[in-house]
């Protein structure tokens, strides 16, 4: 068994190299940062929400800071954290004025009755937290601004997420993800992220997995609890990307990315997209890869 483990991803979106190595780079730095937490005996949710708030504050990766412009023109932020142990979740959608979604969708989870706060409600708790609003100029850097106004003028469909799956010293795993969402998507639109099976899952008592790609089609299959699923049934992490993933096509013709952890701290990763960004490390081994 190799305890502790920690697996992320930093989107499946089809971007150029130089583009995948600096996501790339925010990736490992989420798993170290968060390898560093769990070697320390620190707890599963709290190595998935640092490794995830890192990311969303790389701004060049889609989440938080960096996020993806919607049709519009402006931010709006997806985030789930999931605890396998209690099976407990919170998450935040369709937020413009929170700098780390992912704290945000964690407080949901600890100090409300609720799993899922959207917009305006959600923010009017965040500031009920302590929790500062930010002008969501702030979220958007030049690189997204420059993306959204080239593609006003032809199209273009990108798809990344943050996620990061995490198993600790006690055998506790989690789950937290979180997205800008689909560039020049309606107002509005919520995809897989802050879906409870959809954008991630965890049960400690088998294994947890999150998504990346095209929202519409991981909500449609519900793809990371079909992943744990699988984890259930008997299924080796690879297999159960693999699976999922090919289940997830086969039913919606959509593309997505997906990493995996079991309880026994094995991992697996997938993707019929291009590009999937992942790094995780283990007991033995650590890994990261522009998986093309
Ligand atoms: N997977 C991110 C989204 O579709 O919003």
């Amino acid at each position: 068994m190799m305890k502790p483990a920690i697996i992320a991803h930093g989107g499946a979106g089809d971007v150029p190299l130089d583009l995948a190595k600096k996501r790339l780079d925010g990736v490992i730095e989420a798993v170290s940062y968060a390898w560093d937490l769990l070697i320390s005996g620190d707890s599963a949710l709290n190595a998935v929400v640092e490794a995830v708030r890192i990311m969303e504050d790389n701004p060049w990766l889609n989440a938080g800071r960096g996020s993806s412009l919607n049709a519009d023109g402006y931010v709006e932020m997806d985030a789930l954290v999931m605890d396998g142990t209690t099976l407990k979740a919170g998450a935040v959608a369709a937020v413009r004025r929170i700098r780390n979604p992912i704290l945000l969708a964690r407080l949901v989870m600890e100090r409300t009755n609720h799993i899922l706060l959207v917009g305006e409600g959600a923010e009017k708790f965040a500031q009920s937290q302590g929790m500062k609003l930010v002008d969501p100029e702030e979220l958007i850097v030049p690189y997204q601004r420059e993306k959204w106004e080239k593609a006003k003028m032809t199209s273009g469909a990108s798809i990344d997420t943050v996620g990061a799956v995490a198993l600790d010293f006690e055998g506790n795993i989690a789950v937290a993800v979180s997205t800008g969402g689909l560039f020049m998507k309606l107002p509005g639109r919520v995809g897989d992220t802050p879906i409870i099976g959809a954008g991630g899952y965890a049960d400690s008592n088998i294994g947890g997995a999150c998504a990346t790609g095209l929202g519409e089609a991981a909500m449609r299959v519900l793809l990371s609890k079909k992943i744990v699923d699988l984890l259930e049934m008997g299924y080796d992490p690879q297999t159960a990307a693999r699976m999922g993933i090919e289940y997830m096509e086969k039913r919606t013709n959509g593309s997505c990315g997906v990493i995996v952890l079991d309880k026994f701290g094995r991992v697996g990763f997938y993707k019929n997209t291009r590009m999937l960004l992942y790094a995780y490390k283990t007991k033995d081994k650590f890994d990261a890869q522009i998986y093309i």
